[in-house]
């Protein structure tokens, strides 16, 4: 197929050069990697990852290119959601290490000029946690109203027909209180009552006492979840059942109400303490919409809300990209975009979009996708080498509690989760102890860090690459995108451009050899400066040539 297409002059005008980034503004279009800490490096040969893990293998994530880590939460917890469910926000559970062991790793990502996020699940506790036991051995006790409370109906049910993202009734009767508590999560994570000024108090310190330890900032776990309705009206009827048999509902009176935009301008004053601190929100939304109001309507909430509407689905094609790349560049009111494509929730993207047969080609494309267009991009740990889901096989094995719930509908998250391969060796270099807590992947002795260091090919040298090239080229980096050929039905093209420069990014979403031609105003060449193929010629003005799932990107000279 061949496309024509103009570009828009401007390649000649010269724009002022921008002064160098404050140091305030080092997330504007950084990488960020994220380490779920059970699955990174385990050094005590426990077959769990620990704080020691990340700080061993520091020099790789700088040799990649990363500018922050944000790690999943490793406070202490009895670990049903695997650390979700904290029991203590200001101390280091004994499995992932102490607190020594976290100002290490603060102090050496430091001097590797690389910054620590830290997890902040401000929506729920353990319900080991002392706040709750307080506040469920009476009704009357100081943080008697710190949880989300309510007498059952007449009958003894639950207080309406609220249900749990993980399942069934999201309310568990506590026999002490004769009440009903509410759980957005597992019946282990009562939410806390956000109406409540002492919750947020207590919270906002905890933030400070973290910020003053050095992180540079916080993910907010679940924000959307913060309110419920105070009447606890019903939710609405919605078609089908959930993975665990539940009639489905809405959730229009559990999710993204109003009132998280008061705590999220809050947060942001206390960040604001401190200069550089930034807030990254967990924030599975509907629509662009709802995404661009999580920046605030004065800037005044999170800096980055993940944009999961731009890549946690399934629908792998040129238009579907391009009108979420339209979306992220003209809706959020210039704020920058935080482009997700995995995280420890969902399945891996190779495997979500992979179509089975060349799923490392498109792995390479989904790593351009990620960091070609203006926006921070988040990496989830073994993305970058490929590493594809590893679920388990029988529901014996499973270790998510969603898991065994739903099962087989619902396998878990243990997949997405398995150790980060090291190398080829039997426990994939994750530990030297005894068996790893989740199997390594069967892919791993192919795929693993060592032997991707080593081919110059590898998708990991890949992402190096990728990675290198947005530092270096103020066009990649700042430009402006402008998406051109719009019609093409299998090639997603954009420009990104600065300063008179001009970069190009084509895109093949089909597995069929596709030729774009490029008027290019001007310019009388392309500059290969990355590509998931041997470009060669083929990068001219004359037709740019991109095998199956082909992923280029050219400087126009
Ligand atoms: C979102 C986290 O990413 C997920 O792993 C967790 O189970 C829920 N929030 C509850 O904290």
């Amino acid at each position: 197929m061949v496309a024509v297409l103009v570009l828009a002059a401007a390649l000649a005008v010269a724009q002022k050069t921008s002064p160098a980034r404050a140091d305030s503004d080092w997330w504007k279009n950084a990488v960020i990697y994220e380490i779920y800490p059970r699955s990174f490096g385990d050094t005590n040969g426990d077959g769990v990852g620990d704080l020691n893990g990340i700080t061993a293998h520091l020099d790789y994530l700088r040799d990649l290119g990363v500018d922050a880590i944000w790690i999943a939460p490793f406070y202490p917890s009895p670990q049903v959601d695997f650390g979700y469910d904290i029991s203590d926000y200001l101390a280091i559970d004994p499995q992932y290490g102490t607190m020594a062991d976290f100002d290490k790793l603060v102090a050496e990502a430091g001097k590797r000029r690389m910054r620590v996020i830290i997890d902040l699940v401000l929506n729920h506790t353990s319900d080991r946690h002392a706040w709750f036991r307080e506040s469920r051995a009476s009704r009357a006790n100081p943080k008697a109203d710190w949880f989300v409370w309510r007498d059952g109906k007449p009958d003894g049910q639950p207080p309406n027909n609220w249900l749990s993202i993980f399942g069934h009734s999201a309310w568990q009767l506590d026999a002490a209180r004769r009440q009903f508590y509410y759980h957005a999560f597992y019946k282990e994570q009562p939410d806390l009552n956000w109406r409540n000024p002492d919750v947020r108090k207590a919270m906002y310190d905890t933030m400070r006492v973290w910020m003053k330890r050095g992180v540079a900032g916080f993910r907010l776990d679940a924000v959307t979840s913060l309110f419920e309705d105070p009447q606890v009206r019903d939710e609405s009827a919605r078609p089908g059942r959930n993975a665990y048999g539940d009639a489905n509902v809405s959730r229009e009176y559990t999710d993204n109400l109003p009132e998280v935009h008061d705590v999220l301008r809050e947060m942001r004053q206390v960040t604001n303490e401190f200069p550089g601190r930034i807030l990254i929100g967990e924030t599975y939304l509907p629509n662009i919409e709802e995404l661009a109001k999580m920046y605030g309507q004065a800037n005044d909430e999170t800096q980055m809300p993940m944009d999961m509407q731009f890549a946690m689905h399934g629908n792998f094609s040129a238009a579907v990209f391009r009108k979420k790349l339209r979306e992220a560049e003209t809706q959020l009111n210039g704020n920058m975009p935080l482009i997700v494509t995995d995280n420890h929730d969902n399945r891996r993207s190779v495997d979500r979009f992979g179509d089975g047969t060349h799923n490392q080609e498109i792995a390479r494309l989904v790593a351009t996708l990620l960091l070609t267009p203006r926006a921070t991009a988040l990496l989830y740990y073994g993305q970058e080498l490929g590493m594809a889901n590893n679920d388990p096989k029988r529901v014996e094995d499973v270790r998510d509690p969603i898991g065994k719930a739903g099962w087989p509908k619902e396998k878990g998250r243990d997949g997405e989760r398995t150790p980060m391969q090291w190398d080829g060796t039997a426990n994939a270099g994750f530990t030297k102890g005894r068996a790893p807590w989740l199997a390594v992947g069967a892919d791993h002795a192919e795929r693993n860090v060592a032997s991707e260091l080593r081919d110059r090919k590898s998708l990991l040298n890949y992402y190096k690459t990728l990675i290198r090239l947005r530092r270096e080229n103020a066009a990649l980096r700042d430009g402006l995108v402008k998406i051109v050929d719009e019609n093409n039905a299998n090639v997603l093209s954009f420009l990104r451009q600065k300063d008179g420069m001009t970069v190009l990014v084509a895109l093949n979403f089909s597995a069929q050899a596709q030729t774009v031609r490029y008027d290019l105003g001007g310019a009388k060449k392309l500059k290969t400066l990355v590509s998931s193929f041997e470009a060669g010629e083929a990068a001219s003005a004359d037709g740019l040539v991109l095998p199956g799932f082909g992923a280029y990107v050219g400087a126009m000279q």
